[in-house]
């Protein structure tokens, strides 16, 4: 049995603890998890079948965070998007974000924008960011554009008003053995197989994704029928 997967979606955490378990301050786990952005994508452009990677890289609760540590993953960001660039065009990576950018600096606001123009034509894969991105939000949002409009809610109709590209999610793997959504694209998840690994996300790579992937293809996914 081989299951087509077209989406994946995954929960990138524990990079705290895995800097704190070296001793290094927690952003350095930071820095780390980028480097692990990087290899993921990389890989997943390089797959026959992935066409979209949402990647939830800031929720609406991390501004909970001190401010230090909020400051530093903003930077971590921008710096990220312009080095990256490159590589998103070698390797035909398409960059798109859901969540409100709203509260995000200016500067960070025109790098996102700019790397969206940038890799628009790009068709290999979907690199999506969930930035300043919670389900809960993003459902309430669309909700209300859809009785701005004086819409009929239908699934179809919610559906299209979300933030979310490429809507269902076949695959969703979290990372450091936490098991929960923690308001990542409920929605979406409504037929998604799950996936939860104990290793901390600096510490996830390719072979593993590969290996969740062989685990994935065994599933018998039913949506519901016998
Ligand atoms: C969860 O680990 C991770 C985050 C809240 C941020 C995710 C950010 C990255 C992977 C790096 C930057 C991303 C990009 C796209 C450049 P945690 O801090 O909650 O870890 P903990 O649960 O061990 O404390």
């Amino acid at each position: 049995m081989s299951n087509s997967i077209k989406h994946l979606a995954v929960i990138m955490d524990g990079n705290g603890r895995w800097a704190k378990s070296k001793g290094m301050a927690r952003v350095k786990g930071h820095e780390k998890g980028a480097e692990v952005v990087r290899e993921i994508t990389t890989f997943c452009s390089n797959h026959k079948e992935i066409e979209t990677l949402t990647l939830y890289a800031f929720s609406t609760e991390n501004w909970k965070r001190p401010k230090l540590e909020v400051d530093f993953l903003m930077k971590l960001l921008n710096r990220y998007l312009k080095k990256e660039l490159d590589t998103y065009n070698k390797n035909g990576v398409k960059f798109e974000t859901i969540g409100d950018l709203a509260p995000f600096s200016k500067q960070l606001k025109e790098t996102i924008t700019k790397t969206k123009e940038a890799t628009k034509d790009n068709s290999k894969l979907t690199q999506v960011l969930a930035l300043n991105y919670g389900a809960q939000d993003e459902i309430v949002r669309a909700v209300n554009s859809l009785i701005d409009k004086n819409r009929e809610i239908t699934i179809d109709t919610l559906s299209n008003a979300l933030d979310t590209p490429y809507k269902d999610i076949d695959l969703l793997i979290r990372t450091s053995g936490e098991i929960r959504l923690s308001n990542f694209l409920l929605w979406q998840v409504a037929y998604s197989e799950f996936y939860f690994t104990n290793t901390l996300w600096p510490d996830f790579n390719s072979s593993e994704l590969s290996a969740i992937l062989e685990n994935f293809n065994l599933r018998e996914r039913k949506y519901g029928s016998i």
